[in-house]
């Protein structure tokens, strides 16, 4: 990670109601299509892996997540503009990643638009791989729809070999 000399350590913390005022602004920063607050109220309530990204009191990113049978399913992942390229999605995908094995679970999936080369460059360097197309799955500008590529990404080490503190 590219911090500087005395800047604050980058921490985890899970996502509370009370930080959604913030979130719902990154989110509004980072998406042309954004979630709207009620989107992370839902995945709150219903117990999704939601963990922020923060250094200080400043908010890098987060991420949101909901383990299926045997999958996980990466549903959100945001980083700030002004902190992006820094390696913080990166981050994000090996704590995900090391969150996901620990439940004894291999595959981790997602979806992109297919024009956000950005993010799918981010996740195959994570070890994603497209598996298939939704047609018109997300909406666009002028009420254009865009397609989702689907990716999966297998996570291979053995299970008992990760150990998340309580
Ligand atoms: C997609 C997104 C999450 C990526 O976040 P990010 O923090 O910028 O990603 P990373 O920094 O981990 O990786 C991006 C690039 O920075 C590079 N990088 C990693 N560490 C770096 C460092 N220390 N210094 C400079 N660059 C670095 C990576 O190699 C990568 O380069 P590449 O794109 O040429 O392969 C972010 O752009 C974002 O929030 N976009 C808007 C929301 C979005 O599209 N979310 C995904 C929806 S599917």
């Amino acid at each position: 990670m590219s911090q500087q000399p005395g800047a604050p350590e980058a921490r985890f913390e899970p996502m509370q109601e009370a930080a959604l005022d913030a979130v719902v602004a990154l989110e509004r920063q980072a998406h042309a299509h954004p979630w709207q607050r009620s989107h992370f109220s839902d995945c709150l309530h219903s117990g999704y892996q939601a963990q922020l990204l923060l250094a200080g009191d400043t908010l890098l990113g987060y991420f949101v997540a909901m383990q299926g049978f045997e999958e996980v399913h990466l549903l959100n992942i945001s980083v700030a503009p002004a902190c992006q390229g820094q390696g913080w999605a990166r981050l994000m995908l090996d704590a995900l990643s090391l969150w996901v094995r620990g439940l004894g679970v291999e595959w981790l999936w997602l979806e992109a638009r297919v024009g956000n080369a950005r993010a799918i460059r981010v996740y195959e360097a994570h070890g994603f791989r497209t598996v298939g197309r939704r047609k018109q799955y997300y909406p666009a500008s002028h009420g254009q729809r865009e397609d989702a590529l689907v990716m999966s990404c297998r996570l291979q080490w053995p299970a008992d070999s990760v150990k998340m503190p309580a």
